[in-house]
């Protein structure tokens, strides 16, 4: 088959889509941490996080946040609509862990006193530094009106996903969102984009502790495919 690839990254690649207004996702195997300073391939990774993020994806459009899922296509690839993606990762974090605990001194596991929100600018070669909305609106990223919008989804993206979670016995302890421009006629919306899957998601085990995300590749903990399968298996999205 022969097919446009429009982009390619880390984990992903973007292929030119049936119709105009639509592109495909097809996720690799490839993982990478520390802005890809190392790297690897995670068997099945990219099939797992097909059925992961379709499935998120698929609840939280139910739940009235839109997104640009269309439908899956096959084991490694869905149909989305095609948005102009916004420069920003959106991180949203219940639980210090990560970067936060280096950069604010604080302990991980422990609880934030409410959900906080973060973003980022979407820059591989500056490492995705930290921004605050001063320099999102200064460098028009994104205007007022999509922060708020941003805001709002973010925030009723981590009650949902968190109720989805706590339900099989995970705790969302962080996540990162990404969004897009959807053109419609004359009409733009902001709408959730990328994918949700333990690449991007900080998932434990509200028993054990248990990590079951990429923490365990970032830091070589083993155990990293069975864990993303172990996710899959309690959503029951794999066959
Ligand atoms: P951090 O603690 O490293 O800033 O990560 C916060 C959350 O964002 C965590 O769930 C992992 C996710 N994340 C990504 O999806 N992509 C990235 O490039 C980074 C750094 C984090």
């Amino acid at each position: 088959m022969s097919r446009r690839k429009l982009y390619e990254g880390k984990a992903k690649i973007i292929y030119e889509g049936p119709e105009p207004g639509t592109v495909i996702q097809h996720f690799k195997d490839d993982a990478t941490a520390f802005n890809a300073q190392k790297k690897d391939v995670i068997e099945g990774k990219g099939v797992i996080n097909n059925r992961i993020s379709e499935f998120l994806m698929l609840r939280l459009g139910e739940m009235k946040v839109p997104t640009h899922f269309i439908k899956a296509l096959n084991m490694r690839e869905q149909l989305v609509k095609a948005v102009e993606i916004i420069p920003l990762e959106v991180i949203i974090r219940n639980v210090a862990a990560g970067s936060i605990c280096k950069r604010l001194g604080l302990e991980e596991g422990q609880s934030l006193p409410r959900p906080l929100i973060e973003y980022c600018y979407k820059n591989d070669a500056l490492g995705d530094p930290l921004v605050g909305e001063e320099h999102i609106f200064a460098f028009e990223w994104a205007t007022p009106q999509e922060m708020d919008e941003i805001y709002s989804m973010a925030m009723r993206c981590n009650d949902i996903l968190s109720g989805i979670f706590a339900g099989i016995g995970l705790k969302l302890i962080d996540f990162k969102l990404e969004f897009g421009r959807l053109y419609e006629g004359d009409e733009m919306r902001v709408v959730l984009a990328d994918e949700i899957s333990p690449d991007s998601c900080r998932l434990w085990d509200r028993e054990t502790q248990k990590r079951l995300d990429k923490d365990r590749f970032r830091h070589d903990m083993g155990e990293v495919a069975e864990s993303y399968q172990e996710v899959a298996r309690r959503l029951s999205v794999l066959p």
